[in-house]
Order: C-alpha cells, then structure tokens, then sequence
C-alpha cells in the first residue's frame, strides 16, 4: 500500500518540504507520498489523533507547535530532549517518536563550507534555532562557540547549557573581527528596511557568514556580509540537511542534498 508522510504547521502553503520529499521518493523508488496538512493550535491533538487514525508513515511539524507536539508523543530522543523540540516524528509500530534534524542539518549545511571545529564561531541569537545549533555544534567538536542576543539573560541561559561562551551584544559587536563564523538565527532582518540584529561595521573580510533563512535566499545580513568582502552560507542547505535526515531516518535511504539545493535556490531564486 502506498505511503504518507505529512508535514503540520500554520501557516503551511509556503512549506518546501512536500516538493522535496516527493522528489526523493521519486527518486529512491520509493511509493510515498508527502501531504502539507494546515493545523491550527487548537486543533494539534486532534489533528494528530486522525493522523494517527489515517496511519501516517512520519511527519515534520513545524511552527508554532515544534513544543506543543512532544506530550502528545510516546516520546522524543536525545536531541529533541535537549532542545525541547521535534521537528520530525518517526513512526516505530504504534509509536510516534519525536526527534529533531535542525541544528545538525544546520551543521551538515556548515561542513559542505569545509569550515574548521576550530573556528571561532558567534551564534547571533538565543531562541529555538540558537539551541538547537549550539548544541549540534558542540556534538561536531566545534568548540569555540560564543553567544550573543538582545536579551543578554537569554544568550548567558544557552551558553551555560550547551558549554559554550555568551557575549553582550555591544562586546561582539566590537569584536567582530575576532570570529570566522558568524551564525544568524534570529528571524530579524526578513525585510528589507528592518535592522540587523547586530551591526556588521567590524567584520573581517574572508570571514563566513551564515543565516538560517532560506526565503528570501540572501537576506539582508548576507548583503551586507557579502558587501563587506565576506563568504556567506544562506539557508537552503540547512533546510534540505533537516530534511535529509529526517528522510533517512524515515526510509534508512540517504538522498541527494546537492540535487536539491540546487533545485530550491533555482525555485526561490
Ligand atoms: P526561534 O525559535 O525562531 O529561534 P524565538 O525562540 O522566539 O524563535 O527566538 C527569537 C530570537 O530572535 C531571539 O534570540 C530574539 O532575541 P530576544 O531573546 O532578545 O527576544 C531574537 N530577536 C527577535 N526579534 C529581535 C529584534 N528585533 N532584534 C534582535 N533580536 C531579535
């Protein structure tokens, strides 16, 4: 019998997940097919339970319910435990396990730049993203990660968590020259008048900046980045790695990343 997948969030009609699994099914030979399902908060539990019902192979979730979801599972794994988030759940007979694919997707996107552990990273940013990166980052070896954000308690919060430093914003803001990647994840700066979260003036040249934004594909930190002489990572590759995963981890089938990436920067370029 053929199978579903699904991905659950609000909004949903934007989501590139559908596109993108479809065509590693396709791919793999796989008789799967992937649904975009609009699900309100109000209606998770529900919305899960016919899920459920219907016999959905694995699912995405994405905002707003990536917390609300995790006491409607049977339970979560290391990485969603530590981040307090599922953004893909398995189905392991009758159990739906919730896990998280964004901060090594984050990573393996990284890893393509043949950036070093050793780099001196700054994370701008201190919400769901900067955890689950700064977490995916200290299991890769990078051991030199500071964080900085807006609301300082929230940045010295993560960084006592995930072993790593944390910095007030002015401080990085001086010291910008010291980093050779600087990370943003914040969901600052989508439009095109809106601030940076942080002032780029003293970036060095050469160093590579990155942002966790897909769309638009060069965000207005990148511009600026890339204005001032820098190497720049944007989003896709994150979005198709978190994908990836969760693909193999659905299937045991590793598909094609790079196919991909180039396929949605050509769609959303
Ligand atoms: P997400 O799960 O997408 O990371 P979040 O948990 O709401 O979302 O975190 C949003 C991040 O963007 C935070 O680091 C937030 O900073 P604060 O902790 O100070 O709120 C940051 N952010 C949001 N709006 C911002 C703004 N106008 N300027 C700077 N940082 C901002």
């Amino acid at each position: 019998m053929k199978k579903w997948y699904a991905v659950i969030g609000d909004p949903i009609s934007h989501s590139l997940s559908p596109l993108m699994h479809d065509t590693w099914f396709k791919e793999n030979g796989i008789d799967a097919t992937f649904i975009p399902i609009h699900v309100e908060p109000s209606n998770l539990k529900q919305a899960f339970e016919s899920l459920q019902t219907l016999g959905v192979s694995g699912f995405n979730v994405t905002l707003p319910h990536k917390q609300a979801i995790i006491p409607l599972l049977d339970g979560v794994d290391d990485t969603a435990s530590m981040m307090d988030a599922v953004n893909t759940v398995v189905r392991g007979g009758k159990l739906y396990k919730g896990s998280n694919t964004d901060g090594d997707g984050f990573v393996e996107s990284l890893l393509t730049t043949e950036s070093s552990p050793d780099s001196k990273v700054l994370l701008i940013g201190a919400g769901g993203a900067a955890r689950g990166i700064s977490f995916a980052l200290k299991r890769r070896g990078f051991g030199d990660v500071t964080i900085t954000n807006r609301t300082h308690r929230r940045a010295e919060e993560l960084a006592d968590e995930s072993g790593s430093k944390s910095m007030v914003k002015a401080e990085a803001e001086k010291k910008l020259g010291d980093f050779d990647i600087i990370i943003q994840t914040t969901s600052v700066g989508l439009a095109e008048n809106e601030a940076l979260p942080i002032s780029l003036q003293n970036i060095r040249a050469g160093t590579l900046a990155a942002d966790i934004v897909y769309n638009p594909i060069k965000t207005p930190f990148l511009k600026v980045a890339e204005e001032k002489g820098c190497k720049t990572l944007n989003g896709v590759g994150m979005f198709v790695y978190q994908g990836a995963i969760a693909f193999e981890k659905w299937t045991g089938l590793k598909p094609d990343t790079d196919n991909m990436i180039q396929m949605i920067t050509e769609k959303l370029g």
